[in-house]
């Protein structure tokens, strides 16, 4: 029976994981960690942790997520996203596990008309996207056979995301201002945790950047109104320019990712985002 860690099991993706993990059960034994029994930013206990457990894959799903917050607390990003990925890669390496990484579009500055492919010129243009991206670079460097997957909008019916935000303020206001001008992909984590699992499984692992998200990109503006479509909601939806919602952190004006190299390599068919949300959407309004 392979082992699997999952690093940041009370997230998002790694909620996710967990929720499909019954149909893995027969190969695969599951541990999932949180910030209190793994703390990633101490290198000692993710030695400990790995010389008492030894697992077969690591699927890094921790991260400091508060783009905004970020901007003030870059030595906490840094710590989480640049220092503690350094040290799982090293782990990883030390104890020949396969290392799973998962990183951002906010790696990439927006200002392109075109999508990014993964080898595309990377340049954050705030504190969250630079510490990820320091942390691609120590992980690769440390470990070369690290799958890096980077992701972009994600939501699920877990935790803190775009989508719950959306339903939770449809139903207290008759209307709501949304920023029509910034382009991307909205991702379903519960889509990502299957492309990961579709990686664990493939018999032959290719190393490096890939980039998985659902498609084609839309705009948050848009997003919102398939939210109210999807929920029933008849809420006055009105566009926005990004000047008219200032945020701390800068976020990319157009941060769509190709996505041939993951379909081409390990046969992962990324989802079209709106089939992706009425899914998320149908459970959330359960
Ligand atoms: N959310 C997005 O829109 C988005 C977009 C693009 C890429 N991503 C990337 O996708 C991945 C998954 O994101 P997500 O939205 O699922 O994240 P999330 O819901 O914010 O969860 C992140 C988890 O990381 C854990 N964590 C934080 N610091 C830690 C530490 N020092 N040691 C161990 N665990 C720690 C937290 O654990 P505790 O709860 O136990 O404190 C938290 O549960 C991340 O790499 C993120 O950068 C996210």
């Amino acid at each position: 029976m392979k082992k699997i860690l999952v690093i940041g099991g009370n997230g998002q993706l790694g909620n996710c994981i967990r929720k499909i993990a019954p149909d893995f059960e027969l190969d695969y034994e599951f541990t999932f960690t949180d910030s209190q029994t793994l703390d990633i930013t101490s290198e000692d206990q993710i030695t400990s942790f790995f010389y008492d457990n030894k697992p077969d894959f690591c699927i890094n799903a921790s991260a400091y997520t508060a783009v905004d917050l970020a901007e003030t607390e870059k030595e906490k990003a840094f710590r989480v996203n640049a220092e503690g990925v350094a040290y799982l890669a090293q782990a990883c390496k030390d104890f020949k596990t396969t290392f799973i990484h998962v990183s951002t579009d906010y790696v990439f500055d927006g200002e392109t008309n075109l999508c990014y492919s993964e080898d595309d010129f990377t340049s954050p243009i705030g504190v969250y996207g630079e510490s990820k991206l320091k942390g691609e670079e120590l992980a690769l460097e440390i470990n070369p056979k690290t799958i890096i997957l980077r992701t972009s909008w994600l939501y699920s019916e877990f935790n803190k995301n775009f989508v719950k935000t959306m339903l939770n303020l449809f139903s207290q206001k008759d209307e709501l201002g949304i920023v029509s001008d910034q382009f991307g992909q909205p991702t379903n984590a519960n889509d990502l945790a299957e492309a990961i699992m579709n990686i664990i499984e493939a018999p032959q692992k290719t190393y490096g950047i890939f980039h998985f998200s659902n498609y084609p990109e839309t705009t948050w503006f848009e997003f919102a109104k398939k939210i109210a479509e999807f929920s029933g909601s008849t809420i006055k939806l009105n566009p926005l320019t990004t000047e008219q919602y200032p945020t701390p952190a800068k976020r990319p004006k157009r941060s769509t990712m190709c996505l041939d190299k993951i379909e081409e390599t390990y046969k992962i068919e990324p989802k079209h985002w709106e089939n992706s949300l009425e899914e998320c959407v149908e459970i959330l309004s359960k």
